[in-house]
């Protein structure tokens, strides 16, 4: 190819290392470079390293992600930082969701992906997203699933480092940690941020907690850094006008369906040896209601009750045992 054309059509390629666009810019580096084009390879990967710098230099520790200059604030008097950085090797991603939610998080990741095109024609991506629902049927996997789908560094407010016991201190946290998280693209999780209502009744000083909250609110209004804010909550009750609004997209994280049932946990077992004759219709029926988590826990539990038994198969017996066993979990049907 012509090296003008191959250098232009370089600087319009942008993404994260596991795009494939970007694995296929790479490959051509290689190949100029294995044809003796070594200056070429070196300018194609200057343009490229630009245009995905963000992104790769977030997977090694914190002090790499930040810009320069930046580094996460902590808590005055313990030294506490006010967020965590969860590594992109540790990030959950495997989901089995029904379709509908599917299709909604995929939308928030592609219009991440497209945001500069978006931007060229005026408009945004979806930024702030609230995800509500029971306990364990994946809120907080969204998130990590979808800073590792569009390769952003993924961190995690740390509330209780947030709200201290020292009069306005938890406000001037709060505050101190969007501010310095205003230029850096990253998945920001609010984990159960609901935390902030409940520790009002913990003794904690009920003017300083309306005011942490009216803090709060005003920051998710003003959000408008380069990456995507998840909040989640167990409580639907949360979700009222005044929050509502300050969303992009409010998704509700729903208990699996049978299918979805079956599906997680033929996935929790797939390394594991089994009978043919499972019957995955009863046992999808036997566990409608029950959370995913709650769902990986049993199969998990009947892995492991076949090898402890050292049968070569794990069978439906040792699945319903689990699911017997597991029962007293499933509080909330
Ligand atoms: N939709 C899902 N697909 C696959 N696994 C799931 C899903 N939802 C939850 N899990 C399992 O449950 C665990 C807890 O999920 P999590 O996201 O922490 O729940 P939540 O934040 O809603 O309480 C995960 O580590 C995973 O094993
Ligand atoms: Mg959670």
């Amino acid at each position: 190819m012509n090296q003008d054309l191959m250098i232009r059509l370089f600087k319009s390629i942008e993404g994260s290392p596991s795009d494939d666009i970007v694995k296929v810019a790479e490959r051509i580096i290689e190949e100029e470079s294995k044809n003796g084009h070594t200056k070429v390879a070196t300018r194609l990967k200057d343009i490229l390293q630009k245009n995905i710098h963000t992104y790769t230099s977030f997977q090694g520790n914190l002090k790499s992600l930040l810009p320069k200059g930046v580094t996460i604030p902590t808590d005055k008097r313990y030294n506490v930082p006010l967020a965590t950085h969860i590594e992109r090797e540790k990030l959950r991603y495997e989901m089995i969701l029904p379709d509908e939610v599917e299709d909604k998080i995929k939308r928030i990741e592609k219009e991440y992906v497209a945001r500069e095109r978006l931007k060229k024609m005026g408009l945004k991506p979806k930024q702030k997203i609230l995800l509500y629902g029971a306990p364990g049927c994946g809120k907080s996997m969204t998130a990590e699933r979808i800073a590792w789908n569009i390769g952003l560094p993924f961190l995690k407010v740390r509330f209780e480092a947030i709200i201290s016991s020292y009069l306005g201190e938890s406000a001037s946290n709060l505050k101190k940690l969007f501010e310095s998280l205003r230029q850096v693209p990253c998945v920001l999780l609010l984990d159960e941020f609901d935390f902030i209502a409940k520790a009002r009744s913990k003794g904690q000083d009920v003017g300083e907690m309306h005011r942490i909250v009216n803090i709060l609110l005003n920051l998710l209004e003003d959000y408008d850094a380069p990456g995507i804010l998840v909040a989640t909550t167990n409580f639907e009750g949360i979700i009222d006008f005044a929050l509502f609004r300050r969303f992009d997209e409010i998704i509700e994280m729903p208990k699996p369906s049978k299918v979805e049932i079956v599906k997680l946990l033929q996935q929790s077992l797939s390394s594991i040896n089994k009978d043919k004759e499972i019957n995955w219709n009863v046992l999808g029926l036997k566990l409608r209601g029950f959370s995913a988590a709650l769902i990986v826990k049993v199969a998990e539990d009947a892995a492991k009750i076949s090898v402890v038994q050292g049968k070569k198969h794990l069978d439906q017996k040792h699945l319903l045992q689990s699911i017997a066993e597991n029962t007293i979990f499933n509080k909330r049907k």
